[in-house]
């Protein structure tokens, strides 16, 4: 026998105190607080009732079934869907835009080398579906000013090899929706399928603009649009795991679906690519999704919007920081001038108490720091602003953090491709991630190692945190 329940629950609440907080508003980056109890607690119901459940025979569990149709009929009405539209319920962004990328290819069985043209902004989900499924990555720069896709040096991108066209709704760097409806129509004319990536934003850009919000438009209204991928785990604010990929008819979604009848089991058939999969996240999706109702994400949309318009507000208070550029929904970034390091804020908030993310520099762009609002952020943006003015007093008072010349200079020269493990181990090392014996020591304070890691390109980049996750990951 193992331990008694009452003990296994204290140590799972010794555990979870480790972590970042999931409720009060203050973590601004991987979770979404309605700051609604009732309705966090109904999720958790459900998600403990549908535990069991597998989705992956739909005929075996009708409630499944039943409850990802009531999902999607109430997202494509949402987002202008029109009669015909179909939708799948996934386990999250990654999986929709996974699928999304394999039916656009799958659909062209005439192309050989299929690509997709994508904004340099495209959330990097898409860069995995590149390498999982060979479709090659046309990457496009976004405008440096706006941040916005450039739709006509996108639709020069397009050509015969081309699957698929992406947009976001908006981008997550940057909180910025791109111009659809010339990207969609630029694919529409090449006969290209144009997928738009909403998972962050669609379940709160329409409420805003219900609201008297502005911003591009780029839902299934716009012609040429064929896909959009919208999370509930995030401003739905639903439990962990579940997204939805919406097509426009029945047809464009056919590719996505998955047979193989050729053994001696059951014949596997999915539309996901889980295929038992648990039917806790989607219950619990649907049962926050009719308890909030249309009228409760209107509310919640307004209070994460108003907390985000208060921080604008009072940027001109806030010296060093300045906005990147201006966000048209919950999600902005920060940029600081030279004598403030975005990274050593982002330590000097944690700090505090406030979780904001740091993003790396990227195409001759500076570091900034990233900022998604919840709704139960909104309350407490008095103290957001103060913390973050206390921030950059200290991190201007302690001076940017310097990476030795040299060490930059040979992060900028390495071959990852040609270090083997014991390389890893010594990068690992002078990065500040692991302790003399080569045992894992993440610090306290990142600023050092964020400063490291953003002088070094990308592909090092990459292999470096593999190498940091592989060593995390040993039991
Ligand atoms: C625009 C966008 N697309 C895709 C994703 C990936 O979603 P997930 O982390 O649920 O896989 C995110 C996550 O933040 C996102 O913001």
């Amino acid at each position: 026998m193992g331990l008694p329940a009452d003990e296994v629950v204290r140590r799972l609440e010794a555990l979870r105190s480790g972590d970042l907080p999931t409720h009060g508003g203050r973590t601004l980056a991987y979770v979404y607080d309605s700051g609604l109890a009732e309705a966090d607690e109904l999720g958790r119901q459900a998600l403990a009732m549908f535990a069991a459940a597998n989705g992956l025979d739909p005929t075996a569990f009708p409630s499944l079934l039943r409850m990802e149709q009531d999902l999607v009929r109430f997202a494509v009405e949402l987002l202008d869907g029109p009669d015909g539209a179909v939708g799948t319920v996934t386990s999250g962004g990654t999986e929709s835009i996974l699928l999304a990328v394999q039916a656009a290819r799958d659909s062209r069985p005439d192309v050989d080398h299929p690509t997709m043209v994508l904004p340099s902004t495209a959330h990097a989900a898409f860069h995995k579906a590149a390498h999982y499924f060979g479709v090659e990555p046309v990457f496009v720069p976004a405008d440096p000013e706006t941040f916005r896709a450039d739709a006509e040096a996108m639709a020069t991108a397009v050509d015969q090899r081309t699957v698929l066209v992406v947009a976001s709704a908006p981008s997550y760097a940057h909180g910025v929706v791109d111009p659809v409806t010339r990207i969609a129509a630029a694919a529409a004319a090449a006969g290209v399928r144009c997928h738009v990536d909403a998972c962050i934003g669609g379940w709160v850009l329409p409420y805003l603009r219900r609201l008297g919000e502005d911003h591009p438009d780029w839902t299934f209204a716009v012609e040429g649009v064929t896909s959009i991928s919208v999370d509930l785990h995030k401003y739905a604010y639903t439990p962990k795991g579940v997204s939805l990929l919406l097509h426009r008819d029945a047809g464009l979604r056919r590719a996505q679906f998955f047979a193989a009848a050729d053994w001696p089991g059951y014949t596997m058939l999915n539309s996901t690519t889980q295929s038992t999969k648990s039917g806790g996240p989607l219950a619990a999706a649907w049962a926050v999704v009719t308890h909030l109702g249309d009228d409760g994400y209107l509310s919640l949309a307004r209070q994460a919007r108003g907390g985000i318009l208060a921080l604008l507000e009072a940027m001109d208070t806030v010296p060093h920081l300045s906005v990147v550029t201006q966000p048209d929904s919950t999600l902005v970034a920060l940029r600081a001038d030279e004598a403030c390091d975005v990274f050593t804020l982002s330590d000097e908030m944690l700090a505090r108490g406030w979780f904001v993310q740091p993003q790396m520099a990227f195409g001759g762009h500076p570091p900034t720091l990233h900022l998604t609002f919840s709704a139960a952020t909104a309350p407490h943006m008095a103290d957001f602003i103060a913390a973050l003015k206390d921030s950059v007093a200290a991190a201007v008072a302690a001076g940017p953090v310097q990476v030795a010349p040299d060490l930059a200079a040979a992060a900028a020269a390495i071959d990852p491709a040609t270090l083997d493990e014991a390389a890893f181990d010594g990068l690992l090392q002078v990065a500040g991630l692991t302790g003399p014996g080569g045992e894992l020591a993440v610090p306290a304070r990142m600023a050092p190692v964020n400063a490291l890691l953003d002088v070094s390109p990308p592909r090092l980049r990459e292999a470096l945190l593999v190498a940091f996750l592989d060593r995390l990951s040993r039991p």
